[in-house]
């Protein structure tokens, strides 16, 4: 895997999360218990912080990024599905971003929210909690029900059990 330091700043990365050995991690990014970043996904820590908390999955051909101004904070059990974009934002526990969203600085996404696939978060917007976000610009379309919230987490377990196995086969090729 490409764990790159950028200055005298290192990754930490705990030992059960998933790193592809197709994606970069860069500087001060640190990423918790059972998260995985998957094929060619980048998180580039370089102007400030990025910080990923446990059980979320960072999926394939994702960039995640950070400003001068603001750090990105990705929470627990939080998907970014494949192609998506999080730059200078702060995204709450138990979010999904769908495939190929972008959400920009000084965002705040509060928890147990979904954006649609394809949706941009325009810079500053503060998303309540449980809210179903889509368009260009996103807009809160309406809350989500227990359905969703149930649907969550299945969605974010998926990918802790499916890593768990990718590190497991990674292990092994390595002895
Ligand atoms: C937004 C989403 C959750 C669907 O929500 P929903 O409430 O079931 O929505 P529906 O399919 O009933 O569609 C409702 C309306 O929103 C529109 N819509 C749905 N998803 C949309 C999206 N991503 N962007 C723009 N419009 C969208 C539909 O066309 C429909 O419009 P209409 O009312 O004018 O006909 C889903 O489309 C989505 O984007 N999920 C993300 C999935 C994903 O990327 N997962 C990651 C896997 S790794």
């Amino acid at each position: 895997m490409v764990i790159i330091p950028y200055q005298d700043k290192k990754p930490t990365i705990a030992d059960d999360a998933y790193i592809s050995p197709r994606a970069s991690v860069i500087g001060a990014a640190t990423i918790g218990a059972r998260s995985s970043v998957w094929e060619y996904a980048v998180i580039r820590a370089d102007y400030n912080t990025i910080s990923i908390g446990t059980d979320s999955s960072i999926q394939d051909n994702c960039t995640v990024h950070c400003d001068l101004r603001f750090p990105t904070k990705i929470g627990n059990s939080v998907t970014l599905g494949h192609n998506s974009v999080a730059h200078g934002c702060t995204i709450e526990d138990n979010v999904l971003v769908g495939i190929g969203a972008v959400i920009l600085n000084n965002v705040q996404i509060g928890h147990h929210s979904i954006i649609g696939a394809g949706s941009v978060i325009t810079p500053g917007k503060i998303i309540p909690p449980e809210s179903l976000v889509i368009g260009v610009p996103g807009k809160v379309v309406r809350s989500l029900t227990p359905a969703d919230i149930k649907e969550l987490d299945a969605n974010w377990k998926v990918y802790v059990e499916l890593s768990q196995r990718y590190l497991k086969q990674l292990r092994e090729d390595r002895k």
